[in-house]
């Protein structure tokens, strides 16, 4: 089993997550799966936290199972083939009996949800000269329609399935449908459940488990490697590049029959399965309690030049959630910090360092953009900082303003006269 994910790893995300969308997308099979009732109180949890929890279902595999039953043969399981009349007959049974499964759990949890008929589709048409038939493909996503769910509290459930309006269903593959939906809505994350531990390749030496790769990597890895995907790997990664293509920052495969493995994917800096993200994300990550040393030893040039406070390795350690580090190639080449004053709503910038082996990279001018956005996501409405050498380097990089003590929050101002270095303060309206 999976260790428990620590409480503070978990409260720690809290901001950063709170009303953000995730749509989380499950593969028929992990819904009839004993940890599917894990999941639910995962979501569950979720929704504590004011996560907008959006799922999408696939029905591949209860498609199987009902042609057994029927002896009838499906033209494709998964959405992505030719769907003939009795498959389509077959996943609109199937797609049904899922999201009903998945609504009775939200039920059993204590969770509101719906089916909506958000996904307007019109037919995949004529591939490479076969026609698809009842294969569709969205052409829009009704995001008022899903809004409208998520504003109330409501667990929108969306199954692949889609119509055009004019009384025709299609069938969907739900890698798609779940890619589609998160793009619309902007979602921060994009999760794949399914029945293995992440993308998974076929090589020389055995299969192996891509832990993490940038969209670059990833597109590399599709055109390099086409035929060494395992299970539904390719179609999850073809998903998730365009995706990430759409601007969704970052999308997860991981194993949903594993118990803690949605929480220690979502709450911890290293998840179960496979994780693709962003370029811009590999650079600038929250920095660990391992990083206190590698920041204390970055700004100690700085601080002897009187750029920057002191702080003592102690410190450092003591407040190590507050700092942010800039990564090249695994090496530190830079650090922000950014503490909260939640009574004023705002929050201090602080400890910008860049390594002089990086500098004039526009690494510091990132670092700043970041964790403005980190502030603005956490609802935070005025960013200030202090400086006695760079305060043109905020006017200018960072586009801050000229304030003064009194903008300061009375603990911090406080803090301010004691220290007597009488530093200039910036401010910026967020
Ligand atoms: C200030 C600092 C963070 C800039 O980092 P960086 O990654 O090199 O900065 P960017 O690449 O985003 O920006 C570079 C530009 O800022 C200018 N700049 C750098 N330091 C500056 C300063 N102290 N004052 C004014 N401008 C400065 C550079 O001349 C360059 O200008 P250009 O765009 O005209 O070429 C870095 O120089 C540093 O670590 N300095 C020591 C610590 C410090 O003073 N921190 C700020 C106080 S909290």
């Amino acid at each position: 089993m999976q260790r428990l994910v620590d409480l503070r790893e978990i409260l720690r995300y809290v901001p950063q997550y709170r009303d953000k969308v995730f749509v989380i997308a499950f593969d028929g099979a992990i819904v009839e799966h004993d940890n599917f009732r894990n999941l639910l109180l995962d979501l569950a949890l979720l929704r504590s936290l004011r996560v907008r929890v959006t799922l999408v279902h696939g029905a591949a595999h209860q498609i199987r199972k009902l042609a057994d039953y029927t002896r009838l043969t499906p033209s494709n399981l998964d959405g992505t083939g030719v769907t003939d009349a009795t498959t389509l007959q077959l996943a609109l049974t199937a797609a049904n009996r899922v999201t009903h499964e998945i609504l009775e759990g939200l039920s059993a949890t204590d969770l509101r949800g719906a089916c909506p008929n958000s996904l307007v589709a019109h037919p995949a048409g004529i591939l490479q000269g076969v026609d698809q038939e009842h294969t569709g493909r969205v052409e829009r996503v009704d995001i008022g329609l899903l809004r409208a769910l998520l504003d109330n509290d409501i667990i929108p459930v969306v199954p692949p399935l889609g119509s055009d309006g004019e009384g025709a269903t299609y069938r969907l593959n739900s890698d798609n449908a779940a890619l589609e939906v998160a793009r619309a809505l902007q979602a921060v994350k994009l999760i794949y459940l399914t029945s293995q531990p992440g993308i998974m390749i076929r090589q020389s030496d055995g299969d192996t488990l891509i832990r993490q790769m940038t969209v670059d990597e990833a597109e590399v890895v599709l055109k390099k490697n086409k035929n060494d995907f395992i299970g539904p790997s390719l179609s999850k990664l073809t998903a998730a590049v365009k995706a990430l293509r759409g601007g969704v920052p970052r999308v997860h495969i991981i194993d949903g029959t594993v118990e803690e493995g949605l929480l220690a994917e979502v709450f911890s800096n290293d998840g179960i399965g496979t994780l693709v993200h962003t370029n811009e994300y590999q650079a600038i990550r929250k920095a660990q309690k391992k990083d206190a040393r590698g920041i204390h030893q970055l700004i100690k040039h700085s601080v002897e030049n009187e750029e920057l406070l002191p702080r003592t390795l102690a410190e450092i350690d003591r407040t190590i959630q507050t700092f942010f580090v800039f990564e090249v190639d695994g090496n530190l080449a830079g650090c922000i910090s950014l503490s909260a004053f939640p009574d004023d709503n705002k929050a201090e910038m602080a400890c910008v360092c860049v390594s002089s082996k990086y500098e004039n990279q526009g690494i510091g001018a990132r670092l700043m953009q970041y964790v403005e956005e980190q502030a603005r996501s956490a609802g935070i409405k005025e960013l200030f900082c202090l400086s006695t050498q760079a305060v043109n380097y905020f006017l200018k990089k960072g586009h801050f303003g000229l304030g003064s003590p009194d903008d300061l929050p009375p603990p911090r101002r406080q803090r301010y006269d004691a220290s007597g270095r009488r530093s200039q303060v910036l401010r910026k309206l967020l």
